[in-house]
């Protein structure tokens, strides 16, 4: 276990997001911010990692689930009252505390590791992550003294003019020894301009008593921007999606066009796939080598194999695996697998359903709640019929089977190995293996019947 632990302060309500939604759920390159916090608090190595809830409780909890630790802040009295919270649950914890805010989704763990070794470095019972801004408006402001020394941070409301022309200021990430911080806590009080206890107010008090309180400048202050509205939430997107896409294309995989491709942070893609234009890929998405994915085509939690092309395709929870070609205008619903060689489309459907090796949907199709074999050959127009109304039923299409076109499989039913279903059918008995199975009236042909009609 690391000595390090993350306190991630998420409880407000982020009024600006004119949002019935806690401001950190909001969703932000594929997750909601403040579970791009965590994932950068534990990439920094901390162990732990308690969220500091208040504002929408329960969807907070309920949305990190086991990923975190959750101390209720009933009151919203500020970001040191809201440390003050996590108290009892640290009684027994002698390490470093980092402190993090839930809406800085841009937040990587490497510079945050990077603060913690600096911390550790200095020996300090205090490091602030402070940042060089051109405009500085409506942050704290780092007040240093003549050597250089840390002496206290002062918000913006409760700045004199000297101290507002300071450029230098508090992003709101620190490392806190835990012996000192919660003691350094109980000095604070909330006689300022916002009647707040603030976080910030400790590095006075610690600085005053001579402990050693250290700040240093972030390299890549973007990292630190916090989300106040929804305009800064887009801002965000893009650069995440940016970076996302760096990532990629440093492993080989070829992006036609970034101002159109959507991939979110976990989806995972091998060398040499190519990504057409106005794709997006969601969730937990793998996608393999040497496919052509889009253009048109989004794909959520699909398992992707190799030599895969998707074409206008639409597919959710679902697997296509090698050498599958897919569209244009599918839609492959959860529960799908597209086994190698296997060719789906245009405008067909599939959903729960197995569809074996090398078998072919070409045309204008319902599939669902089948078992097709390998090799099956479907016609244009065939409709597996699935429900009555009340139940689901299989379909069950066996290894080498010929389907005509328009045909209805009424399920369940099974059309055996090798069997032909002619074209027209709907299909409500069992066809047996190399059978041929007809359901349909028969053709009459009515000599002369137009000019009987139009005497
Ligand atoms: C804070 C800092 C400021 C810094 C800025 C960086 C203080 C007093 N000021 O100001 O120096 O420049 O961040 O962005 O800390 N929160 C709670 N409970 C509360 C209050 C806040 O959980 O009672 C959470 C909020 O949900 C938010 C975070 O703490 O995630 C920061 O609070 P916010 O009110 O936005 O602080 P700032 O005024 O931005
Ligand atoms: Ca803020």
């Amino acid at each position: 276990m690391s000595d390090l632990l993350a306190v991630i302060l998420a409880a407000g309500k982020g009024t600006r997001m004119k949002s019935a939604l806690p401001k950190v759920l909001h969703r932000v390159g594929g997750k909601s911010m403040v579970e791009h916090v965590l994932d950068a608090a534990k990439g920094a190595g901390s162990s732990r990692n308690i969220v500091v809830i208040g504002f929408g409780a329960e969807k907070v909890q309920e949305a990190l689930g086991s990923n975190a630790e959750f101390v209720i802040q009933a009151e919203q009295l500020g970001t040191g009252h809201a440390v003050q919270q996590t108290e009892s649950l640290l009684q027994d914890f002698n390490g470093t505390v980092m402190v993090l805010c839930g809406d800085t989704p841009l937040l990587e763990g490497k510079m945050l590791a990077k603060l913690y070794a600096e911390h550790k470095a200095q020996n300090a019972v205090a490091t602030v992550l402070t940042a060089i801004m051109p405009n500085p408006a409506g942050y704290g402001r780092v007040i240093r003294d003549a050597k250089g020394q840390v002496v206290k941070i002062v918000e913006q409301k409760d700045a004199t003019p000297a101290e507002l022309a300071v450029d230098e200021v508090n992003t709101g990430i620190y490392c806190f020894e835990r012996s000192v911080l919660f003691e350094a806590l109980s000095g604070i009080n909330c006689s300022n301009n916002q009647g707040e206890y603030y976080l910030t107010d400790v590095i006075g008090i610690l600085a005053a008593k001579k402990a050693k309180v250290w700040a240093t400048a972030a390299e890549q202050y973007e990292q630190t921007f916090g989300i106040n509205s929804r305009a800064q939430l887009a801002d965000a997107e893009k650069i995440l999606r940016k970076r996302k896409l760096g990532e990629l294309m440093d492993n080989g995989v070829t992006i036609m066009d970034i101002d159109s491709t959507f991939i979110d942070e976990g989806v995972e893609i091998a060398p040499d796939t190519t990504i057409y234009p106005f794709t997006w890929l969601e969730g937990s998405t793998t996608i393999g080598s040497g496919c052509e994915i889009g253009p048109n085509t989004r794909l959520q939690n699909a398992k992707v194999g190799d030599n895969v092309t998707l074409h206008f395709t639409y597919a959710h929870d679902c697997e296509i695996k090698n050498d599958v070609t897919v569209g244009p205008y599918v839609h492959l619903r959860p529960k799908t697998v597209l086994s190698e060689g296997v060719k789906v489309g245009n405008f067909v459907e599939v959903k729960n359903s197995i569809v074996g090796q090398n078998s072919k949907i070409p045309h204008l199709s319902y599939i669902g709640d089948t078992d097709m074999g390998g090799k099956v050959n479907i016609g244009s127009g065939t409709i597996t019929v699935n429900y009555d109304g009340k139940n689901k039923h299989r379909t069950v299409i066996e290894d080498g089977a010929f389907i005509g076109c328009n045909t209805n499989l009424v399920a369940p039913v099974t059309v055996g190995c090798g069997a032909y279903v002619g074209a027209g059918s709907t299909i409500t008995k069992d066809v047996p293996g190399e059978a041929l199975g007809v359901a349909r009236a028969r053709q009459t042909n009515i000599d002369g019947w137009v000019k009987k009609h139009k005497a």
